[in-house]
């Protein structure tokens, strides 16, 4: 089995994977509610936390697997990108624990974690395929021919789709993060009560958010009866139109990658796949489309052990320098 280790932003998680990419435990500690008041992460407050309860985390994931550390034949951990300082609490665990083993150890890119975990499980998505990873930090489209590569086709200029929801959400004085509250008032709202632009940006497949942003402050900036709090009924509405606006043109642009790459598999990922309308509206794309379940989509340890069974793992002692990447 593989251990992965994941600290790039908020969630401690650790996970044991498979070489055939059985998942037989995925733990996630959330550190939601400590950042919630702040409304968004704050990187020290991260890192500590991390560091309290990672050793915890990496009991939890054994004991879930029915395993013990003589079970583990190679550690995974993300590299970045990330916080630096979360990112070198999971790096420093993971020297740690392989060191002492005398284990390989696996430095993995966060996003090629998020770009592959559909080929986690009893039904995984062979390449090649279209991979959209939509969160809070990252949204970009990727072409996947090889398991251990990706090639980004096109990415946001701005604003993350994640971001988007959570800016939102803090305009519509919503909790953080933003996007599963969104989610869940849009249930009880009318999307075509409010247009908000859908931004296709240039002749490849980029994204922006940013202006859509910018709308909501205005439509909201124009609705007196709003900002006396007086038609609260409206908040739905708006989050729905708001919702609609994000999900058409991340759906807009997976039409288009398809289309010109010639692909006809869709691999949906981050927080954003975790959206109730994203995931059901992806089958008008007329692809087949691989939705992980919302473990797999948020941050995640399997996907980063999973993602480690395609590329180079370090032999023991070579990796006891090895560094933590906020970029890579
Ligand atoms: O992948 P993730 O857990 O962390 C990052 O790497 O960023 O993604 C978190 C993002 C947040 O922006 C959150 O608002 C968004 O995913 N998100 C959602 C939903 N659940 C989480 N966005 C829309 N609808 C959801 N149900
Ligand atoms: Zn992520």
């Amino acid at each position: 089995m593989i251990l992965g280790l994941e600290t790039s932003c908020d969630d401690t998680c650790a996970a044991l994977v498979t070489r055939e990419g059985v998942v037989r435990a995925n733990v996630i500690a959330s550190q939601g509610l400590l950042h919630e008041r702040y409304g968004g992460v704050v990187p020290e407050i991260a890192s500590r936390q991390h560091l309290e309860v990672i050793d915890s985390v990496v009991d939890d994931a054994l004991e879930h697997a029915g395993a013990t550390l003589a079970d583990v034949e190679q550690v995974a951990v993300t590299r970045g990108p990330g916080l630096i300082g979360a990112l070198l609490v999971g790096v420093s665990t993971a020297k740690a624990l392989a060191a002492s083993r005398e284990l390989p150890l696996a430095p993995v890119d966060h996003l090629h974690g998020h770009v592959t975990a559909s080929m986690l499980g009893e039904d995984p998505i062979q390449p090649p395929y279209l991979a959209l990873v939509a969160s809070g930090g990252h949204t970009f489209l990727a072409r996947v021919d090889d398991p251990s590569e990706y090639r980004v086709l096109g990415e946001t200029l701005d604003d993350a789709a994640g971001e988007a929801f959570d800016k939102g959400a803090r305009l519509l004085g919503l909790g953080y993060p933003g996007g599963p509250e969104i989610d869940r008032l849009a249930r009880e709202g009318d999307p075509s009560a409010f247009d908000f632009p859908r931004s296709q940006p240039g002749e490849g497949l980029d994204f922006s958010f940013s202006g859509l942003k910018t709308s909501l402050l205005y439509t909201l900036g124009t609705e007196p009866f709003f900002a006396h709090g007086a038609k609260k009924g409206s908040v739905p509405d708006l989050a729905a139109s708001y919702q609609r606006a994000i999900v058409d043109a991340l759906l807009a642009r997976l039409a288009q990658g398809l289309a010109r790459e010639g692909l006809e598999r869709v691999a949906l990922g981050g927080g954003v796949a975790a959206n109730r309308e994203l995931r059901e509206r992806a089958g008008e794309l007329g692809a087949r489309v691989w939705v992980p379940p919302i473990e797999l989509c948020t941050d995640n340890a399997a996907m980063i052990a999973g993602a480690a069974r395609f590329g180079r793992a370090i032999p023991y002692p070579e990796y006891l320098d090895l560094d933590a990447a906020a970029r890579l």
